[in-house]
């Protein structure tokens, strides 16, 4: 069984039996994980790259943590690289796989940057975060938490709460849940909502109580300030009001509900500090599955032939 392409660009197009393949390696390092020594030898000799363009905290030290447990040999890059001092992105690519690189991770802030490395990078790609666009990992960690703990994705309503005009976990998010059988909606201030998000099947709510009433899961977003969104709301405050995740909202609406958010969280904007750290959410629990994921996809695109 191995995986049908060498790069994780976006979960746009990846087939069913690929997703699956990954989700039910992730459950045998999830195991791992819980045992003493949290460490096999699959990728023992392989050279896995962290270029980091952009700042993180959860999906770097994830990965790294995932490299490590699968002991393959790991470096990390921040943005305080060569291209500062003037040399072009493509330049400093090929000086890194002149160190005999097998696999690169990249984010950055330009969607596309991961596509354009598979054309100059002979080392296997994956998207860690591109722009505006695609957050693979994190659409498959996602849907490894909900599946955990409601056994399933096909048929399951699931609700992306939020600044879905600027978040690439969204994106990943509804290809990845539509092509399980998820039936996925947005809800958000109409001026999060992009134009055309429709023709992707997905349905729109812009009333909170509608959405968490008609839904398993709501996946809540954070607002991305440093995209500016802040012009596309009154106030955070405002937003809180009328689209935050309360206890109060979920008990009016909806007690069996699953909350996820792929963090970091603002508290007390689109999530309040008793839904945060309350019953009905698994946030923490994704990103221990998380590592787990991103092991199961190390380990199948670094043992591919
Ligand atoms: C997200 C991201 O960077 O796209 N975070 C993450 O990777 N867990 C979402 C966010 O920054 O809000």
């Amino acid at each position: 069984m191995s995986l049908s392409n060498r790069h994780l660009l976006g979960l746009n197009g990846v087939p069913i039996e690929d997703i699956q393949l990954i989700l039910d390696t992730a459950t045998t390092f999830r195991e791992v994980l819980e045992r003493p020594i949290k460490k096999v030898p699959t990728l023992q000799g392989k050279t896995i790259v962290n270029l980091f363009f952009e700042d993180s905290t959860r999906t770097r030290i994830s990965f790294e943590l995932a490299q490590k447990r699968l002991s393959a040999d790991t470096v990390n890059s921040t943005s305080s690289s060569s291209v500062k001092k003037g040399e072009t992105f493509k330049d400093t690519v090929r000086n890194i796989e002149a160190m005999k690189v097998d696999m690169i991770i990249v984010r950055h802030k330009s969607a596309g940057v991961p596509q354009y490395l598979t054309r100059i990078s002979k080392a296997n790609i994956i998207n860690a975060g591109d722009g505006l666009h695609e957050h693979p990992t994190q659409g498959l960690l996602d849907m490894y938490s909900i599946k955990e703990r409601l056994g399933r994705l096909e048929g399951l309503n699931v609700c992306i709460v939020g600044d879905v005009a600027h978040s690439r976990v969204a994106l990943s998010n509804i290809y990845g849940l539509k092509t399980m059988g998820a039936k996925v909606s947005v809800c958000a201030p109409a001026t999060m909502i992009p134009m055309g998000i429709e023709s992707l099947g997905v349905k729109i709510y812009t009333n909170i109580d509608e959405a968490i009433k008609r839904n398993d899961v709501l996946n809540i977003l954070r607002i991305q300030l440093e995209r500016n969104a802040g012009t596309r709301i009154p106030s955070l405050r405002e937003y809180h009001n009328y689209f935050g995740i309360t206890s109060e909202r979920i008990e009016k609406n909806n007690k069996e509900i699953l909350i996820l958010h792929p963090g970091p969280i603002n508290r007390g904007v689109e999530i309040s500090s008793e839904v945060a750290d309350g019953p009905y959410q698994v946030i923490l629990d994704q990103v221990t599955n998380g590592v787990a994921v991103r092991m199961a996809v190390l380990y199948l695109l670094g043992t591919m032939h």
